[in-house]
């Protein structure tokens, strides 16, 4: 894994933002593999300002989030679609019908996984893959102990995860239990992983990614299996490399 340095959370989605439009640049009809979250979010608005310079056109661009929650009623502000729409569906000239999340609300669950993966397929696979990073090495919603060789999949969503995500919703028992994402063999499918990592509490949880042996107790421990990963962290999480 190529592992950059950034000076702050600024310089990381500065040169995340740049890493997206060097590959719509490079091909105009790039998949983008998109994660929600806090950590991207500097990235997104980064992106947003390029395109209403001028400077970037997602007219022929694909997007297929990462993951999203299972019951939360289809108009609720938390769903990953509505982050989704608010950092930068609705800010650029991406199509409506080009952008792809699971859909939490379908009856047929297993269904709806494999039409996800299949539509993934469909659109040539991703090109860049963007992740944030869990505290229990989580990327995506794929919790410890995911099988490396899964794909786009149901889960019950760990006590931790949904403390840590408890934080935007008005009561914690409100965060949903479940979550449809995308498998761990889907992730690696991508040609390329950006992996956005900020923040003295993701110190640990670098570390785990980078250094512990590839293991399925620590989901991102199977990047190391990919062959174009970069990581860019910020000093604060850098600390103690
Ligand atoms: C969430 C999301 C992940 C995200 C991670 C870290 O639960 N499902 O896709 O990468 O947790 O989130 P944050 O960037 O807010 O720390």
């Amino acid at each position: 894994m190529d592992v950059q340095i950034c000076k702050n959370y600024e310089d990381l989605s500065t040169k995340a933002c740049a890493r997206v439009a060097a590959w719509i640049a490079e091909k105009e009809n790039s998949v983008l593999g998109l994660a929600t979250g806090s950590t991207p979010e500097g990235m997104y608005e980064k992106l947003v300002e390029q395109h209403q310079k001028g400077e970037l056109s997602f007219r022929q661009v694909s997007t297929f989030n990462l993951d999203e929650y299972i019951g939360l009623p289809a108009d609720h502000p938390l769903t990953y679609r509505a982050y989704m729409n608010d950092h930068l569906f609705s800010k650029v000239d991406l199509l409506a019908a080009n952008t792809h999340l699971p859909d939490g609300q379908a009856t047929d669950l297993m269904a709806e996984c494999a039409r996800y993966e299949a539509l993934l397929q469909e659109a040539g696979g991703v090109d860049l893959q963007v992740l944030g990073l869990g505290h229990n090495g989580h990327i995506g919603f794929n919790e410890p102990e995911t099988p490396f060789s899964s794909a786009t999949h149901v889960v019950d969503l760990d006590v931790k995860t949904r403390e840590a995500n408890a934080r935007f919703f008005d009561n914690k028992n409100d965060v949903p239990k479940k979550a449809i994402t995308m498998g761990i063999e889907t992730i690696l499918a991508a040609r390329e992983i950006l992996v956005l990592v900020s923040g003295a509490d993701k110190a640990e949880a670098l570390r785990g990614m980078l250094y512990r042996e590839s293991t399925p107790a620590f989901p991102a421990t199977a990047l190391q299996q990919h062959p174009n990963v970069t990581v860019l962290a910020d000093e604060q999480a850098a600390n103690g490399l």
